[in-house]
């Protein structure tokens, strides 16, 4: 390509894919996950009927969920060893990079989605040198991956918040990990390798990333009235607030509203909501100053700000927000590599030669 084409930086606007798993309104901050508003879907569902309807595109019915949930439970069992790592996001992508493919895309889906919480709970367990806690089959998806975390049986309220948000973060259009895992899927490669490529992709602090470092500004702002002075201070030093902003959004993400309503039940269940009212002023004087620096950009609170609410408030430790939301991607990105399959083309995107030409190869004398 010689330069006369359009070229979009960081492909903004342009369609690479048709999906039925989610569709993404920015204008008007819509999200529908296979056919469900995200706010009918994410408080209500379970989230192996959430998965059901990823990678089928309906609901279960009682016996197909009860069928559901146990192969769900017996991926559970751990046929590579965890790796050690003091990041258990690397922790965890390491040990995914152990598991071979069986070519089979739906048992690789069940194997790997049941499996990630496992080696997610054991990366984290390992990296505080603490013995891995075995999964235990009785508890569901959600309920079981806190259980690994601490050993406790998870309250229902508990649960509740990280199902809603393990709904929630299921699926989103084209993302960035997404576009990933369909790019290495269009390859021809297996399902394994194009989730692992996902997973890399997600670790990045202006995608799932986000939420610690979004946590980590509330923590340091410490109370409302520092708020102001703190994020006029970040936004003059040129920094990005964490939590805010993103491509397609131009209005609130409706992601931010349903995990602020779980996250307010989760810290009125807790009984201290002092972290929620200081997260609210936070937002509150973010928006308007993003505003007054940034005008017209339309910068808005994104779904990692409550996501690290939710989290948080739920007992997760920081380090195990962007594991926790991998965990939840891993079945929109296992759904995308199957649909990508149905019409595959090899993604093969052009690019814009702007180096030199006709330059001449001088031999170096000997
Ligand atoms: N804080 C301050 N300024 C911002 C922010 C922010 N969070 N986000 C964008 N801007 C500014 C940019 O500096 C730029 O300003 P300019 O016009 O003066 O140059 C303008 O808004 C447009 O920003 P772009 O980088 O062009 O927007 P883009 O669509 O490429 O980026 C992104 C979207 C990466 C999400 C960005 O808003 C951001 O970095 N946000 C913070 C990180 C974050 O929260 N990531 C999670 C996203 S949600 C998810 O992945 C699940």
């Amino acid at each position: 390509m010689t330069g006369s084409e359009t070229f979009r930086p960081g492909l903004e606007g342009v369609v690479a894919a048709q999906t039925a798993l989610s569709s993404v309104d920015g204008a008007a901050g819509r999200l529908v996950i296979a056919g469900y508003e995200v706010g009918e879907l994410a408080p209500k569902a379970t989230f192996e009927e959430t998965v059901f309807l990823l990678w089928n595109g309906r609901r279960p019915d009682t016996s197909e969920l009860a069928t559901l949930r146990e192969e769900l439970a017996a991926a559970r069992e751990l046929p590579i060893a965890a790796v050690n790592s003091p990041s258990p996001i690397d922790g965890l992508r390491m040990s995914l990079c152990l598991l071979a493919p069986t070519g089979d895309d739906r048992e690789d889906a069940f194997r790997v989605v049941g499996l990630l919480p496992v080696l997610a709970a054991s990366a984290y367990r390992r990296s505080r040198n603490l013995p891995s806690i075995a999964p235990h089959k009785d508890l569901g998806h959600v309920a079981n991956y806190l259980y690994m975390l601490d050993g406790e049986t998870p309250h229902p309220e508990r649960v509740r918040a990280v199902e809603t948000y393990f709904n929630v973060a299921v699926d989103h259009g084209l993302n960035a990990s997404t576009f990933v895992a369909r790019c290495i899927a269009s390859t021809e490669s297996d399902m394994v390798s194009s989730l692992v490529g996902a997973l890399g992709a997600l670790k990045g602090p202006l995608h799932g990333g986000a939420p610690g470092p979004a946590l980590e500004m509330v923590f340091e702002i410490g109370s409302p009235d520092r708020a102001e002075a703190e994020i006029r201070a970040r936004l003059q030093r040129g920094e990005r607030l964490m939590g805010f902003g993103h491509r397609i959004y131009k209005v609130r993400d409706p992601r931010a509203d349903v995990l602020k309503d779980a996250a307010e039940r989760m810290f009125a269940h807790t009984g201290d909501c002092s972290l929620y009212d200081l997260a609210m002023a936070v937002e509150g004087t973010a928006l308007r100053l993003l505003e007054e620096y940034k005008p017209g950009r339309n910068l808005r609170t994104n779904v990692e700000f409550y996501t690290a609410l939710v989290l948080q408030g739920a007992g997760i430790p920081v380090e195990m927000f962007t594991p926790t939301f991998a965990l939840a991607r891993a079945v929109g990105w296992s759904a995308h590599v199957m649909e990508q399959r149905k019409t595959n083309r090899i993604f093969r995107p052009a690019s814009i030669y702007v180096g030199q030409n006709g330059l001449k190869w001088e031999r170096h004398p000997v």
